[in-house]
């Protein structure tokens, strides 16, 4: 039987502390396990394993420690507090990008959630700024041991564009106990009308205090580079660069030279409509008002988002058959979206991914779509639909396996709520004579106009 002892274990030659290999693989996950796998510690512990080699190799002392550093240790033993995590406490808002939860794990702190709710909306269109967090709520989540808190605006998956006075009140309790802020701004530029993209930072007290995350995949919409920037105080970023030299060592070259002179390019041009930090908002506003309405048009009810590219939608209304889901314990939007993807052919994310195990069953109602990739849309306009994104019809060069056409949304709705192709095709039509008969007025208007002028002209210089 292979020997799961840790390589600590081993060395000593009698079971020591209890960090089996199975307990560091359960710590680290399927990633880190691989990097655990392939640490030449391993490889050369095991090589020392075998009892006729003399182990020189790791500094691991075999002699005892003094005895007075034995009794501290007992002493602290009797403190409870103590025998707890010592990296403290790190407040996650749910739901969140799922990285963080083990990113704190991993780091060795110990997460501790609190929720973004929504108020009733009634008949009204549910907006993200609907969600919140509740300040009593959120100031009991702080104590001398909370080292840092996530922030993410825009928030995926809501949408949510924290407000200024949002943004105060987590920066006063982040002052008051001394915490971290790492906020992760990748979403900073797609922000939607009415919203304003705030960076904690630059309030009062902040800068010291907050690591600020973008992104190049989320700026210039592309995902593949991988390629990101943190902004903070020398004190915070210095441990940064010595993560980052003792893990990834350094990005491609030739992406981040690129990634500047794209920077510079739309620096020099931040008041034109062309650059990028304007034309794209603008160019997926539409989109996400477009596929607000079909949401709408099959029966779900979605979440306007203020910003980012996903929108969820309640899609408990369309009451979907599930029974032939198989796993029934698994939460509903799970079960829904594997219902979707099998019978509907149309895939998207199940909210409750973005939670932890507590509170998934408040999410699971919810599911997420991506609405920057509505270019190959293919969906007729009904006169009170907003306009459909510019590049309709037009073929998507790039992401065509991922792209869906508005009939596949179509179809997931319920017969009697959607909105009938028969009807948009009506209401199509009559939009277009509409249309037709407004053109033609105002060419006969401009026909008239140039008459009138050309009669005056001809009666002036007669007059001469
Ligand atoms: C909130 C949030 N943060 C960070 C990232 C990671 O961004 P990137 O892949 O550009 O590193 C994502 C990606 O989806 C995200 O949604």
């Amino acid at each position: 039987m292979a020997d799961t002892r840790d390589p600590g274990q081993l060395l000593c030659g009698r079971p020591q502390a209890p960090r089996t290999q199975a307990s560091l693989q359960l710590r680290l996950g399927q990633e880190g396990r691989k990097k655990v796998q392939n640490d030449f510690r391993i490889e050369f512990t095991k090589l020392a394993a075998d009892p006729s080699v003399v182990n020189l190799g790791q500094g691991l002392p075999d002699i005892s420690p003094p005895l007075y550093v034995k009794e501290e240790l007992s002493k602290i033993a009797a403190i409870d507090s103590l025998n707890q995590y010592t990296r403290g406490f790190v407040i996650i808002i749910v739901p969140f990008y799922d990285c963080y939860e083990p990113m704190v794990k991993m780091a060795g702190a110990t997460p501790v959630y609190i929720s973004l709710r929504s108020k009733p909306v009634d008949g009204k269109k549910w907006s993200s700024s609907d969600w919140t967090l509740d300040p009593k709520e959120l100031a009991s989540k702080f104590n001398s041991k909370t080292k840092a808190i996530i922030l993410n605006t825009p928030h995926n998956p809501i949408g949510k564009v924290y407000t200024k006075e949002e943004l105060q009140l987590i920066a006063d309790l982040c002052i008051k106990y001394d915490t971290l802020c790492i906020s992760d701004e990748v979403y900073e530029w797609l922000v939607y009308t009415g919203n304003k993209h705030l960076k904690i930072a630059t309030f009062p007290g902040m800068w010291e205090r907050t690591i600020t995350i973008g992104s190049a995949g989320k700026t210039f919409s592309v995902t593949g580079w991988k390629l990101g920037w943190s902004i903070g105080p020398y004190h915070l970023i210095k441990h940064l660069q010595t993560v980052q030299q003792n893990s990834l060592y350094t990005c491609a070259t030739p992406l981040q030279e690129a990634l500047a002179q794209a920077f510079w390019t739309d620096m020099k041009r931040m008041d034109d409509p062309e650059c990028y930090f304007n034309s794209l908002p603008k160019e997926l506003e539409v989109k996400r008002d477009w596929m607000a309405h079909l949401l709408e048009s099959v029966g779900l009810k979605p979440v306007v988002p203020d910003g980012g590219y996903f929108i969820i939608a309640d899609v408990s209304l369309l009451d979907a058959d599930l029974s032939d889901m198989k796993n029934s314990n698994e939460p509903y939007d799970y079960k829904f979206v594997k219902w979707m993807t099998k019978n509907k052919k149309l895939s998207a994310i199940p909210v409750s991914a973005f939670c932890n195990k507590e509170t998934k069953l408040q999410f699971e109602k919810f599911v997420r779509f991506c609405f920057i990739k509505l270019n190959q849309i293919n969906c007729s306009s009904s006169q009170t639909a907003p306009k459909p994104p510019k590049q309709r019809g037009e073929n998507c060069s790039s992401c065509c396996s991922s792209c869906w056409e508005a009939s596949d949304l179509h179809a997931i709705g319920d017969p009697d709520t959607r909105v009938s192709s028969e009807e948009e095709e009506e209401a199509e039509a009559e939009a277009e004579a509409e249309a037709e008969a407004e053109k033609k007025k105002k060419k006969k208007k401009k026909k008239k106009k140039k008459k009138k002028k050309k009669k005056k002209k001809r009666k002036r210089r007669r007059k001469r």
